[in-house]
Order: structure tokens, then C-alpha cells, then sequence
């Protein structure tokens, strides 16, 4: 099976009923237009390099549409526009950052693109992670800690998370065009040896990539789960927590810190109802991590904070 390695997740893409609406959360949210929107396509994104991290479509109802990986080079392009379910290779007009893309169909119908040849954006301007005084180690000297309640800046796509019908139809089709590896196996107490989710990642050898770019989890409601976005630090989530209340806009779970990751969450419901999370302090790996199996349960996925209500595992 030839594989086609991805660099990282770039962007996710959804319909919304209005974009005025949704551009406001995200800017609430920490995003920033990447262009004027037109009325139609709305692109924000963060400070880092990426284009644009978010896409919205107005449309008549509110679905998840898909998400974008960039890929290393346009034979890479070429060999996907080939295989089952690609379109052709084309430009990517309209788009922040242009390029060439292919968009593919996943099974469940979500649109996967590959990205080369996008321009990078300039990083904007972002401050400095604030270090933390710990008990076994003073960093910050003569320096107070001052947050503003305001916007937390997200600086890049992390992850996101799809609801399959098939697991193992669906990490194939990835690690085929994308060539992610897993990074650990959810399972259920009742059957510890089946994985019925698995967390991806991009394979950068010995190189340190995030513990995951995408979570894919077997059900019978195939669905997008969340997407997550990456903060400067801890301060940068929970200002951005008491900001986004303040600002009135639903809180769903948060803020804790995950077991498989180990990332520090905050999980917010944009205003169609889609589950958007903030992060930080996630883990990094290569091609030393071992994957493991986890086959506990739901509540044991969070080490401590906020317990994600019922529906969070729906
Ligand atoms: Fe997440």
C-alpha cells in the first residue's frame, strides 16, 4: 500500500446557516478574518503559518463538511487524484494561501482535501508563553503574571475528531492517503483487545509531532465529534474561558486535562451547536512512542477537572 505522508493538519470546513454569526463566535473564539468574507465563504485564522484554519460555507443547514492536510509535494497531489473517491487536482481558488488541492471523499461522504504549494501566511504577532513557577523549578523572576480577559489567540488547527461507521475502513483510507499512524487505541472494558477508536497522527520519524491530529471512533452516528485549536498556555485557556462566558456563548466541558494526549481542554458549542475546543499543553511524540490500548472507561479519559457531560460520548 503506497502511502503519501501528510506535513499537518491545516483547516476544517463547515456550513452554517449564518456566517455573521458564526464569524463573531470565532472571533470570540480567537481567529481573525484571513480575507474579507464575501457573504458566501467565510476563512479565519490563527497566528501561525496556516492560510486559514476555519471555513464556513453558508448554506441552508449546518453541517461538518470536512478538513484539509497539507501534503509534501504535487506527485503526492497526483497520486491521490488517482485513487477511488478523488477528484482531480486543481487549484484552490478563492482560497487564502491558493495552492493546488485534491478533495476526496471519505467513507461517510466528509471531504478530505490534500494542500501544496499554499503560500504561508505571516505568523502574527503573539505573546510570550508565561512561564510557570513550580514547586521544583522558579522560571519567572521578577516578573507578575498579567492576563487580560480577553480573546485568546489560537495559533493553529490541533486535531479533530469524526464519528465513523466503520473504524477500520476509515483509519485504512487515512493511513493510505495520508500515511497517519496511530498514536494509542480506545477500546471498551467488555472487549480490551478490540479498538473501536484510534488516535492518529502524522508520521515525522524520530521528528516530534502532537500525540494526535485526528481521534477516529467507530458508532453508528457518523458524525464530526469536535475540532480542536491550539492556545499559548494555561493562562491563554482559562482567560479565554471567563472571556467566552462573559460573551454569553456555551460552555460544554471544561477546562481539564485528558488522558490520552494529556492535552489541558476546554470544550465550547459554537452557536450552530458543534463542539469546538481550546488546548494546550498536549503531548508531543516519534517514532520511539508505543502505542497502547485503553479500554476503560469513558470518565476515566478525563484526569481531572470538568467531567464531559453524557452526550459528550454519544
Ligand atoms: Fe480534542
Amino acid at each position: 500500500m503506497t502511502t503519501h505522508h501528510a506535513i499537518d493538519a491545516l483547516y476544517v470546513r463547515y456550513q452554517v446557516r449564518d456566517l455573521a454569526v458564526m464569524e463573531s463566535f470565532l472571533r470570540d473564539f480567537g481567529m481573525v478574518p484571513a480575507t474579507a468574507s464575501d457573504g458566501h465563504r467565510l476563512f479565519m485564522r490563527g497566528t501561525g503559518e496556516a492560510p486559514f484554519v476555519y471555513e464556513a460555507v453558508r448554506g441552508d443547514d449546518n453541517r461538518f463538511l470536512g478538513a484539509g492536510f497539507s501534503v509534501a509535494d504535487a506527485a503526492t497531489l497526483e497520486r491521490l487524484a488517482a485513487l477511488p473517491g478523488s477528484g482531480p487536482v486543481e487549484p484552490a481558488t478563492g482560497v487564502p494561501g491558493g495552492g493546488q488541492r485534491v478533495r476526496m471523499r471519505m467513507p461517510d461522504g466528509f471531504e478530505i482535501d490534500a494542500v501544496h504549494g499554499a503560500a504561508p501566511a505571516a505568523p502574527l504577532p503573539v505573546r510570550d508563553a508565561i512561564p510557570l513557577n513550580t514547586a521544583q523549578a522558579k522560571p519567572r523572576v521578577n516578573t507578575a503574571v498579567r492576563i487580560a480577559r480577553q480573546a485568546s489567540p489560537v495559533k493553529r488547527l490541533g486535531h479533530f475528531v469524526l464519528h465513523v461507521s466503520d473504524h477500520q475502513a476509515s483509519v485504512a483510507w487515512l493511513q493510505q492517503r495520508f500515511g497517519l499512524i496511530a498514536s494509542d487505541y480506545l477500546a471498551i472494558p467488555d472487549a480490551p483487545t478490540q479498538p473501536i477508536g484510534t488516535f492518529l497522527r502524522v508520521d515525522h520519524g524520530d521528528a516530534l509531532v502532537d500525540h494526535h491530529c485526528m481521534l477516529v471512533l467507530g458508532t453508528d452516528r457518523p458524525g464530526v465529534h469536535h475540532c480542536s485549536f491550539e492556545v499559548s498556555d494555561l493562562d491563554a485557556v482559562m482567560s479565554a474561558h471567563d472571556f467566552l462566558l462573559e460573551r454569553g456563548h456555551t460552555l460544554d466541558c471544561g477546562v481539564g486535562r485528558h488522558l490520552l494526549g494529556s492535552q489541558i481542554f476546554d470544550y465550547w458549542r459554537d452557536p450552530f451547536g458543534f463542539r469546538i475546543e481550546h488546548y494546550t499543553d498536549g503531548d508531543v511524540v516519534n517514532g520511539t512512542h508505543v502505542p497502547t490500548i485503553f479500554a476503560g472507561t469513558a470518565d476515566q479519559t478525563t484526569q481531572w477537572g470538568a467531567k464531559p457531560p453524557a452526550d459528550f460520548f454519544e
